[in-house]
């Protein structure tokens, strides 16, 4: 039995202004506008590059607006979960890093990985954290700068990603808000259809491994795409039917900002009008471990007490799963 029940108490977001738009990649890549928008629903992305700076610097930015906001003082902070596949270094982690400058002293932390899930693991961890009445304040941070491994020359890849930061704080409700349930799955099987093969103990860098271009995403995207479209539908309607919700209760879906097509066939799937889903993919790609977060970012304003949100995501691993949540502030 959980001692309290974790309530999202803040949001913070933050994505670099630099864009990286359709017509940019036209120039670099064969390819162009039309397919990119129709097979994808993107349009633009952003691109983190500034000398010196990294995942830490971008998660730092988003914090800092969510402190801000809920009048937060970083002492508080007891757990820092920074959800990212790319961390400012191997070691040590981010999450270290971004509580030293966000002045989180008497915090502990560490990086999650999961690709495109990790924010949603981590968002779990964290509530059972707060459920378990081990920790009052914890930070769940989704950051990816994509841009660092993305292949410029791999037209298949570098038209998706984007570079973010989106974050949440954690604390026990006040009310009978909070999180909900989760159903959470990872198949290791999947690793050969989107990953980045080398820079760990298998293939440690060497002239092979930047000759052969291992030290980028490699993603073969219509298995994944398939995995996706069937994961995401199995694991929300399970959480659907244990928590004896119709389609008419769902008040906001927010699912993981991969591919514009994935996000309607689920929305179609789940009979959910569109707009009751969130998107931003249009304007940020796919941000990895970021796009939910962002999400709650650009929707804040329209969230009200009570709200009903049905998060899920796919990703690298494969991981994914769907997690439920009741909104505990009214955001406006
Ligand atoms: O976030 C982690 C999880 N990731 C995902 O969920 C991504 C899942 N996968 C996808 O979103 C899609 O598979 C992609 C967007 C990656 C690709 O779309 P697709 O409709 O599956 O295209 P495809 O890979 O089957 O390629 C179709 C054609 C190919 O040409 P041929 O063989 O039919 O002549 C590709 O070479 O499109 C070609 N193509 C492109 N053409 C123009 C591939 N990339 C491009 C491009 N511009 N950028």
């Amino acid at each position: 039995m959980a001692k309290y029940k974790a309530a999202i108490t803040g949001i913070g977001g933050f994505v670099p202004e630099t864009k990286l738009t359709n017509f940019d990649l036209e120039k670099m890549v064969e390819t162009n506008d039309e397919w990119i928008v129709s097979r994808t629903g993107i349009k633009e992305r952003r691109i983190f590059r500034e000398p010196g700076k990294a995942s830490s610097d971008m998660a730092t930015y988003a914090v800092k607006e969510l402190l801000e906001k809920t009048g937060t003082n970083p002492e508080e902070i007891d757990v820092v979960i920074c959800a990212t596949v790319t961390p400012d270094m191997q070691f040590p982690d981010t999450a270290n890093t971004i509580a030293l400058k966000i002045g989180a002293k008497n915090a502990w932390g560490f990086d999650l990985g999961a690709a495109c899930s990790g924010f949603l693991f981590g968002l779990t961890t964290g509530s059972r954290f707060i459920e378990s009445g081990a920790y009052k304040k914890v930070l769940v941070i989704g950051v990816d700068m994509m841009s660092s491994i993305i292949n410029y020359k791999d037209r298949t890849t570098c038209i998706l990603f984007g570079d973010g930061a989106g974050c949440v704080l954690l604390e026990p409700s006040k009310n009978e808000y909070g999180f909900e349930d989760a159903d959470l799955h990872g198949d290791g099987s999947g690793a050969k259809f989107l990953n980045m093969k080398a820079g760990g103990s298998l293939h440690p860098a060497s002239e092979d491994t930047v000759k052969n271009r291992d030290h980028y995403v490699f993603q073969d995207g219509r298995p994944v795409f398939k995995a996706a479209v069937s994961g995401m539908r199995a694991t929300t309607l399970k959480v659907l039917n244990r928590n004896n919700i119709t389609k008419d209760d769902i008040d906001w879906v927010v699912p993981h900002q991969a591919n514009m097509r994935i996000i309607n066939s689920l929305a179609d799937y789940l009979e959910v009008p569109k707009e009751k889903v969130m998107t931003n993919i249009e304007r940020y790609g796919n941000t990895t471990a970021a796009t939910l977060p962002l999400c709650l970012w650009d929707y804040e304003k329209k969230l009200s007490k009570g709200d009903k949100l049905i998060f899920t995501a796919f990703g690298g691993g494969f991981t994914w799963g769907t997690v439920y949540l009741t909104w505990s502030y009214d955001s406006n």
